[in-house]
């Protein structure tokens, strides 16, 4: 029998204050998160679960780890500690490029998803380290990292990132929120504020065994090349803040819910039953121009959506926020009773209290256009893969022929915008995650005559000697309205090519990186269906000069 759903009651993960206040004025502060072993309930009739999660002490750490709130302009440094035990509870492929320490431990190291962070404090996957910095990966420099906190106000999340440790080390619960916020921008906009109405929804999909343990296939699609890898992880119970399909009391007014995918692998196509709209007012880090009503929203992994709900024009007292996403996405299979659930709103009938004083503005935040005319560099990223003639799976992944260890092709100079056309020879959509930059998808557009250009791409590796501008002439797909902001992750469609405008710039009036980004260990781009990262579809960024 599967577990009973919306029995448990949706949490809010400990708040984190990156800054202190004190007589009206803001100043930085020094936080120290550790990394533990510890159980966790998942569910009311599901033994506890082992997870590996952040927290200040191992009482306080929580799955999702806590919501660290920062403010725009206020740097943030975390120490980040592992006390983690000398062995995994899930299995990993030593046969991908994997972190392994000779003297045991679990090598972890922190990423802070959309930051715009020193290359020092980018969470290299070379970067690693043990329980007590035991051992190090050759790019690991230090243990205390710096956040500047230039950006625009916006929603990130801090998350593992150690060589090849990846799926297993998000999958034990090794990811939280970080929210950048401005206060005068937030005082002006007037969206539903506060701890109440302001609300994370962290919502990932896992497998638990019958004794409560978290499951990950131990076996892979083609064990005579990779033991262990299989090419994505889809859990059949879907979990939001650390509980499987909670439920959420609200009252009958307009809620701010920032809405994170932190699966693996899986899509959300999220929808609520009652047809009740969601009005997007940001994408992963940063505001619309103007608020975008739609009814169903399409969100790759670590792809977040932030949107306003009012359920004081709810017709119906329950809720369920559902999924509709194929896995994988989009000729896989379909959602059915269990993961097509997220969690359900139950609305308190009456008046709200306090009465609901928040607005949706006309006009929200417009950022520096994504324009062709500042384009400097125009580059061509190829994903493909190479199919397992044992399973007829993928086996083996790439950009542009090649993986993370390869030499460095991408060397952007800082300061500038280029074009990449991402093209998609695969059957599935890939989320593309470009460390440090800001980016947006201008054009998708079909590709024809596929099977010719991916033999040729596999011969020549280079999509402008394979005659790429021939073969992208297909029919164009259109944008979502809700995705037309600069971004953190730009779904790219299987069998089109992308056009993405990417900023090597902060977006607010194109200011330059008040840090030297050019410095070791550099930066990486990848896909984020985390299995695909940890075999061959990341490559190295290096800004230089
Ligand atoms: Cu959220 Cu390099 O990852
Ligand atoms: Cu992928």
């Amino acid at each position: 029998a599967s577990l009973k759903m919306y029995v448990d009651e949706l949490p809010q993960m400990p708040r984190l204050h990156g800054y202190s206040i004190s007589k009206g004025s803001v100043t930085p502060t020094k936080l120290t998160i550790g990394m533990y072993e510890k159980d966790w309930k998942f569910h009311r009739d599901l033994p506890p679960t082992k997870v590996f999660v952040y927290g200040t002490s191992k009482a306080a750490a929580t799955f999702p780890g806590p919501a660290i709130e920062a403010i725009q302009g206020v740097p943030l440094s975390v120490t980040w500690l592992n006390f983690l035990p000398r062995r995994h509870f899930l299995p990993w492929d030593p046969t991908i490029p994997t972190a392994i320490p000779k003297r045991g431990g679990v090598p972890t190291v922190v990423h802070l998803h959309s930051g715009v962070n020193p290359p020092h404090s980018d969470g290299s996957a070379l970067a690693w380290f043990t329980a007590g910095f035991k051992e190090t990966g050759p790019a690991w420099s230090r243990a205390t990292y710096t956040y500047p906190n230039v950006q625009h106000s916006g929603n990130l999340w801090y998350h593992d990132h150690a060589l090849g440790m990846i799926p297993a080390n998000l999958l034990a619960g090794l990811l939280g929120t970080y929210t950048i916020r401005d206060p005068v921008l937030d005082a002006k906009l007037n969206l539903p504020s506060g701890i109440e109405f302001d609300r994370q929804l962290v919502i990932a999909d896992r497998s638990f065994t019958k004794d409560g343990s978290l499951y990950l296939n131990a076996t892979g699609v083609d064990p005579s090349v990779h033991p262990q890898w299989h090419p994505e992880f889809f859990g059949d119970v879907i979990t939001v803040n650390g509980k499987a399909w909670p439920y959420m009391k609200v009252q009958r007014r307009k809620y701010r819910l920032r809405i994170l995918n932190a699966g693996n692998a899986r899509y959300l196509g999220l929808s609520l039953s009652n047809g009740l709209p969601f009005t997007v007012v940001a994408s992963d880090s940063s505001y619309l121009p103007q608020p975008v009503v739609t009814s169903r929203l399409l969100l790759a992994p670590s792809e977040i959506a932030d949107v306003i709900v009012d359920f004081s024009k709810s017709k119906t007292r329950e809720i369920e926020l559902q999924n509709d996403a194929q896995f994988p996405f989009p000729g896989g299979d379909e959602p059915g009773e269990l993961d097509g659930k997220v969690m359900k709103f139950v609305v308190v009938p009456g008046n709200p209290r306090p009465a609901d004083c928040s607005t949706i503005p006309r006009k929200l935040v417009s950022y520096s256009p994504a324009s062709l005319k500042d384009v400097t560099k125009t580059r061509y990223i190829t994903l493909y893969e190479e199919i397992s003639n044992v399973s007829g799976q993928p086996v083996q992944l790439y950009i542009n022929g090649l993986t993370l260890l390869d030499p460095v092709t991408e060397t952007p100079k800082p300061g500038t915008t280029e074009l990449w056309n991402v093209i998609n020879l695969t059957e599935d959509n890939h989320p593309l995650h470009i460390h440090l930059a800001s980016f947006r998808a201008i054009k998708v557009q079909g590709l024809l005559e596929l099977e010719a250009f991916k033999s040729c791409m596999v011969r020549k590796k280079d999509a402008l000697k394979c005659n790429v501008r021939a073969h992208a002439a297909g029919d164009l797909v259109r944008v979502p309205e809700y995705e037309k902001t600069w971004k953190n992750a730009v779904k790219i469609e299987p069998g089109n090519m992308t056009s993405v405008i990417v900023k090597f710039t902060l977006v607010e009036g194109d200011k330059p990186f008040p840090f030297d980004a050019t410095a070791e260990p550099g930066y990486v781009y990848h896909c984020h269906i985390l299995d695909h990262e940890g075999n061959g579809m990341i490559r190295p960024l290096k800004l230089v000069s």
